[in-house]
């Protein structure tokens, strides 16, 4: 089924101009980026975007580094969305990322691993209402 997944390139990946390259490897897999704006998250954005790993050790880090920088956001559109997102990011951990993987090409460390993309169809469909109103994504 047609999908749509909320995808963000992190601060790490904004600072070395990776945003070209990260946006051609969606591009190349069939993705079609229908929403994309960049900004600079403030502490309260970031903590209600992560809500759910609050109680997680890296909790406060992981705010720290997503305020630190520029980010993009963007909803990529296509056949199973969600899950060729994640195919095309890698594994959270660069380190076990595969091969030409985003992550494994780009990511610094678990942490400033250059992308977030959605688990879940569910979940897309609340991070993506989190940073867009319907009629900013244009399919
Ligand atoms: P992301 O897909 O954005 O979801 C949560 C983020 O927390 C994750 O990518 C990493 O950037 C960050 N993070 C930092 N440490 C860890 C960890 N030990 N396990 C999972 N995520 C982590």
């Amino acid at each position: 089924a047609i999908e749509r997944t909320l995808s963000i390139i992190k601060p790490d990946a904004t600072r070395r101009n990776l945003t070209g390259a990260i946006n051609a490897r969606f591009e190349e897999r069939g993705l079609r980026i229908v929403a994309q704006r960049r900004l600079r998250m403030t502490k309260a954005v970031a903590e209600g975007f992560y809500a759910v790993h609050k109680e997680r050790s890296f909790f406060n880090s992981l705010v720290e580094f997503m305020c630190s920088g520029p980010v993009v956001v963007q909803v990529l559109e296509g056949e199973n969305a969600v899950a060729l997102n994640r195919e095309i990011m890698g594994a959270t951990n660069p380190a076990n990322a595969d091969a030409g993987t985003i992550r494994k090409d780009f990511a610094e460390s678990i942490e400033a691993n250059s992308v977030h993309g959605s688990d879940s169809p569910e979940n897309a469909a609340k991070e993506i209402a989190y940073f867009f109103a319907e009629v900013e994504i244009v399919g």
